[in-house]
């Protein structure tokens, strides 16, 4: 995969698949703006392996379900990197309740920060692509749950289900300007949103017997993915969802 010269900013790029995903790109060559709201000394760890690598990284702290944060974000991207090509809308949070237990503002914050900053970082990055005349990519990290129900974590699919809208509706409206919207939809991945069930053996075992690989994914398993979404190999690809997950959603067994 080759991604030299590519500059890119992941939101959430400090743990997780986010950080799996500035891996990814940096070992492909692109120079990544690593957004991140806590824990700032990962965000220092990350970019010193990248740039020890011979790579280009900048951690940025960003709230992305504000405009204003999306926007540091990519103009951070142009002023360091002298341009913008591809924008990954990463960041998401996880806070499990059911219909009937989720109150107003628990709703409010899980969709700003998982489906209003992708609305926006996809408005933002769009603009910037057309007003630079390179066309470009968003490529939003969506979950199995965009389609798939999961029963006790409400806001979370509503989110996600969001984002497959966001990228149907923005891949058809900006294709003729060149601009890509691509969701990339992980199943359970080893990361801070599965700490609880990947710490209980039973829940974990349990989890594992449901994916037809029978392994929950390691976040480079997504992060390799998504270098390739935006890779010219994918450039065919828009408004549509690579889905990411073992098999779990054709699996017998649900969780
Ligand atoms: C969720 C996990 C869940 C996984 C598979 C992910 O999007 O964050 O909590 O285990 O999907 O269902």
């Amino acid at each position: 995969m080759d991604l030299s010269g590519r500059s890119v900013v992941v939101t959430g790029g400090n743990s997780g698949i986010g950080a799996a995903i500035v891996r990814s790109l940096a070992a492909a060559g692109a120079s990544v703006v690593i957004d991140y709201v806590a824990h700032p000394e990962d965000t220092a760890d990350l970019v010193k392996e990248v740039t020890s690598g011979g790579g280009r990284a900048i951690g940025v702290e960003a709230d992305v379900s504000t405009i204003a944060g999306i926007e540091k974000l990519i103009s951070t991207a142009v002023d360091e990197f002298g341009h913008l090509d591809a924008f990954v809308n990463n960041a998401g949070i996880e806070e499990r309740h059911t219909l009937l237990e989720v109150d107003e503002k628990t709703f409010d914050h899980v969709m700003a920060v998982n489906l209003k900053s992708a609305v926006f970082g996809t408005q933002r990055a769009a603009k910037r692509f057309i007003e630079q005349g390179s066309g470009g990519i968003v490529v939003n990290i969506s979950s199995v749950h965009e389609d798939w129900p999961m029963p006790g974590n409400l806001s979370y699919c509503v989110s996600k289900g969001g984002m497959r809208m966001l990228t149907r509706t923005a891949g058809v409206e900006l294709g003729p300007q060149g601009v890509r919207v691509v969701n990339v939809a992980p199943g359970a991945v080893d990361t801070p949103i599965n700490e609880s069930t990947m710490k209980d053996d039973s829940l974990r075992q349990k989890l594992e017997n449901s994916i037809p690989l029978r392994e929950v994914a390691d976040p480079s398993e997504i992060g390799g993915v998504v270098a390739f979404v935006i890779s010219d190999a994918a450039k065919y690809m828009t408004a549509t969802t690579v889905f990411v997950d073992g098999g779990i959603m054709r699996g017998s067994v649900g969780l």
